[in-house]
């Protein structure tokens, strides 16, 4: 296919959209009754199962998705992507995240050299900075050791560290190296978000990593500013070199705001801010609270699927066909949107950073080379753990809208419960839910089968689930932080192979840009009204209606 083609004209993409007709013949019912098909659609990798055989798709599907893959040029996308090559070509950047997880004697370049000896150099300073500050030899101002970290940083700053933290909180290995200390998130830049983190903290014992790819994100920068004055406030100006380092790609604008370029964490514009978990913006708050030991584990399980995803064959590569089937479900059977429920309180914040990996990659209307789509490309993303999204919004997705589903569930629990005299474990009841799920979903309940139950005939079209909606399940051997390590991995991968098939841009993100700089308007005007009594202008007439009414009551305040 040549670069400028739109996929959606080729044969492939035809061919899927007319097969579409044959797929909504058949019911997931019947096709899960064909064992052969359903133990096609099993895959095994490093102790994971991906079991797709709920899908709405026959083999048939899966032939056409692969020849799909191929007019998209996948193999060949995927290879640029390892190679360095500035495939996020609207910012004329590498995407190498691959390379923050690669061994320490891997290869891979940009632009002509290998970057894996300065990920490494990072990681090792990481390595060395964490243990000074655990070890207690790193102290505060007045002497005392840091045991508490505030993590300040937004986007791809911070959703994915708080999904991996949050993630491994429980887990007994990595618990028992916390023990004693604590580490908060700032994102917002809500006043009541800097109250909420600060509650209980004594400056003498925190230490403020500042994580922020450009320096210049408005929320992370003023809530910079005002931990820096919380710290100087209680300890003196002095005490800002002790108690605040930084992350960034930006080290001059580091040293500018007043922390010391030594205890700055380097990364590079290579790796975006919603890949960057496994850069020094996860990695050195992790590495405070749980130690590097822990993250490096979690690097290695990144890295098993980086390799999966790079050599597997397309049916049998994980990411591969969990791009590929929701692009399915997305441009064909058109489910705009996809749920993912982890049967896990340990991902509780799993959800919320893939949908900024999902929707800030993909969320785009035009081509990679600036062409209108005449598809909707992207997907919504949303999600709660199991048990706690059954009782909120699967009613909707049981009898209402076709979501597809994700359920990702964990064979040993974190933290098991065996209570005498119950009927199974804490943890089977939990899973109990994650098996019967996808095959409610997939079977319903027909009208004949209520009446058999001798249901009163008015309540038949309420009690009938239509069933044939697709789901998949990824289960887990355990939930440690090498396993917490192939979950990111794998669902980065997915997310790029659907914007490589659909011959989108995943990488940039040029639909934020538009709020932040009317935002920036917004304030200049706040402030001029507020300090200089000037009036309210230049907007709409809803804006100014607003804004007046704002600055009157704030004037009262
Ligand atoms: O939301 C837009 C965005 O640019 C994200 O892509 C990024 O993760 C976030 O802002 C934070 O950016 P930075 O790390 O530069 O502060």
């Amino acid at each position: 296919m040549a670069s400028s083609t739109l996929i959606c004209d080729t044969e492939p993409w035809k061919n899927l959209r007319a097969h579409v007709e044959d797929i909504k013949k058949t019911h997931l019912r019947d096709l899960m009754s064909d064992t052969k098909r359903c133990q096609s659609m099993m895959v095994e990798f490093d102790g994971l199962l991906l079991d797709y055989s709920r899908q709405c798709a026959t083999l048939e599907t899966m032939d056409k998705l692969f020849k799909l893959a191929e007019a998209a040029n996948l193999k060949q996308k995927i290879g640029r992507m390892y190679n360095g090559e500035r495939i996020n070509s609207t910012e004329n950047r590498p995407v190498l995240h691959v390379a923050l997880r690669a061994p320490r004697d891997s290869v891979i370049q940009s632009d002509g050299k290998n970057v894996v000896p300065d990920v490494w150099k990072v990681l090792d300073k990481i390595r060395v900075f964490s243990e000074t500050v655990r070890s207690g030899s790193w102290v505060g101002a007045t002497g005392k050791a840091l045991t508490d970290v505030i993590s300040v940083g937004i986007g791809g700053s911070f959703l994915g560290p708080l999904f991996v933290h949050t993630a491994l909180q429980t887990d007994p290995e990595a618990s028992k190296f916390a023990k004693g200390r604590q580490l908060r998130f700032l994102a917002n830049v809500d006043p009541v978000d800097v109250a909420r983190n600060i509650t209980g903290l004594n400056p003498e014992t925190t230490l403020v990593v500042v994580v922020s790819k450009t320096f210049t994100t408005a929320e992370t920068m003023l809530n910079a500013r005002t931990l820096r004055e919380w710290i100087s406030a209680a300890l003196g100006p002095s005490a800002v070199a002790k108690h605040m380092v930084a992350v960034s790609t930006n080290l001059t604008l580091v040293e500018q705001f007043g922390i010391d370029p030594n205890n700055a964490f380097a990364f590079w514009d290579w790796v975006g801010g919603r890949y960057s978990v496994c850069s020094a913006v996860g990695v050195l708050p992790l590495s405070l609270q749980y130690g590097f030991s822990v993250v490096e584990k979690f690097l290695k399980g990144a890295s098993s699927i980086d390799q999966h995803f790079y050599s597997a064959p397309f049916e049998k590569n994980i990411p591969v066909l969990l791009g590929l089937l929701s692009v399915w479900n997305v441009s064909f059977l058109g489910y705009p949107a996809r749920a993912i429920l982890p049967y896990s309180q340990a991902l509780e914040k799993f959800a919320p950073h893939i949908q900024q990996v999902s929707m800030e990659s993909n969320g785009k209307g035009v081509s990679i080379d600036g062409v209108p789509l005449p598809f909707e490309a992207g997907e919504i993303d949303f999600g709660e753990p199991g048990t706690n999204g059954q009782h909120s919004f699967y009613q909707l997705i049981h009898q209402g809208r076709v979501i597809p589903c994700d359920f990702i569930g964990v064979v040993k629990s974190q933290q098991p419960v065996y209570l005498k005299g119950e009927v199974v474990s804490n943890h089977d009841e939990l899973m109990s839910n994650f098996f019967a799920q996808p095959d409610a979903l997939a079977y319903g309940k027909t009208p004949e089968q209520l009446q058999n139950e001798n249901v009163p005939q008015h309540l038949i079209p309420h009690k009938t689930f239509s069933g044939n909606r697709p789901s998949l399940s990824l289960l887990l051997p355990s939930l440690n932080a090498y396993n917490i390590g192939q979950l990111l991995a794998i669902y980065e991968h997915r997310i790029a192979v659907q914007g490589f098939v659909w011959g989108i841009n995943s990488f940039d993100q040029w639909g934020v840009e538009l709020g932040k700089s009317l935002a920036s308007q917004v304030r200049k005007q706040l402030n001029a009204a507020q300090m200089k009594g000037k009036p309210v202008e230049g907007f709409n007439y809803s804006t100014t209606t607003l804004l007046k009414r704002y600055l009157e009551q704030r004037s009262r305040i």
